[in-house]
């Protein structure tokens, strides 16, 4: 049997993270520049069923039974196996490596996951529609922050632009003219659980106060959502910093975060703001072609570790 390869791309948050979780709307795109990748092949000299697990960015060498069932990536293939019934089970071994930044916000656990279920499934023969790719990394998100909103898994499983609601129908997003973005890394790393769980508590403390700045971010949103598709950069880089600046209000902003956010709108960026989990990671600017290069020097000038140009192109979606 050859070598299965499964992947997914990372994604980025244009608007709307956080206030997601507390059932606002939020659109990422897909970012096809940094991905995950599973690769499985059988192990011949192993018994039947062994299942041995190398991740050596990591520096994990092991097998599937010595791990806690609640390991993120021992999850994804028991939640993958569970899906498949299949009676009998070959010993393979799955490698996982990703060149996506972890714990910046975007999206390494759950393009892991999705590449681990897609890797895995099409090894045993019975790869999973994206839909089921996406429900099974859901379950392996919640163990990564507890109350993840779906966003992540479900623009990693589709590899396209969505408008996403808990509870809703997907959205794909099919838009008119391609905008361009860079992605800026802070090079702090903050676990989303982290901001998460921090702002579940604010929010517990004082409920009118937050769900009022999450219905903002909603409104910001839903007026994105036209002006992406149209790619009218005047308003979607206006709406951009009113996100960022509630985001301040949310504190999942950093020094380091506003620092780079400034600087991409002093070098002539359309709009900035932090993406993802916040307090850390990474930030977007939207960007007009011809600035990229000027835009980039000036957030590494500012601190950035890694800055990576991507483009939401026409038509990029059916
Ligand atoms: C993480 O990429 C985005 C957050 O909104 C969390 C979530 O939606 O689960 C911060």
């Amino acid at each position: 049997m050859a070598v299965i390869t499964g992947k997914a791309p990372g994604k980025i948050i244009l608007f709307g993270e956080h206030a997601v979780v507390y059932g606002q709307p939020a659109i990422a795109i897909p970012v096809a520049k940094v991905k995950a990748t599973a690769r499985v092949f059988p192990d011949i000299e192993s018994k039947p069923g062994r299942i041995s697990l190398q991740a050596l960015d990591i520096g994990l060498d092991t097998h599937l039974s010595d791990l806690s069932p609640e390991h993120p990536l021992a999850a994804a293939v028991y939640l993958t196996l569970e899906t498949l019934q299949l009676e009998h089970i070959p010993s393979f071994v799955l490698q996982i490596s990703s060149t996506i930044p972890i714990a910046a916000g975007m999206g390494s656990g759950a393009a892991i996951s999705v590449a681990i279920i897609r890797g895995v499934s099409a090894f045993l023969g019975r790869p999973l529609p994206d839909s089921k790719v996406s429900e099974l990394s859901y379950e392996v998100e919640k163990i990564h922050h507890g109350n993840p909103s779906g966003i992540d898994n479900n623009v990693i499983s589709y590899g396209k632009p969505v408008y996403f609601k808990r509870e809703q129908p997907i959205q794909f997003l099919k838009v008119k003219k391609e905008t361009h973005w860079l992605i800026a890394d802070s090079g702090v790393k903050t676990p989303t659980l982290e901001t998460v769980s921090d702002l579940g508590k604010l929010h517990a403390g004082n409920p009118q106060y937050y769900d009022g700045i999450f219905h903002k971010i909603g409104l910001i949103t839903q007026k994105a959502r036209q002006a992406l598709i149209e790619g009218d950069n005047p308003v979607l880089g206006g709406l951009l910093n009113e996100n960022h600046a509630l985001l301040r209000e949310l504190d999942v902003s950093s020094p380091e975060l506003d620092r780079l956010t400034r600087a991409a709108l002093d070098a002539g960026a359309k709009g900035a703001k932090l993406s993802g989990g916040g307090r850390g990671g990474n930030m977007i600017a939207l960007v007009s072609a011809t600035k990229i290069d000027a835009i980039k020097k000036a957030l590494y000038e500012a601190g950035a570790v890694n800055v990576i140009s991507t483009k939401l192109a026409k038509e990029s979606q059916a």
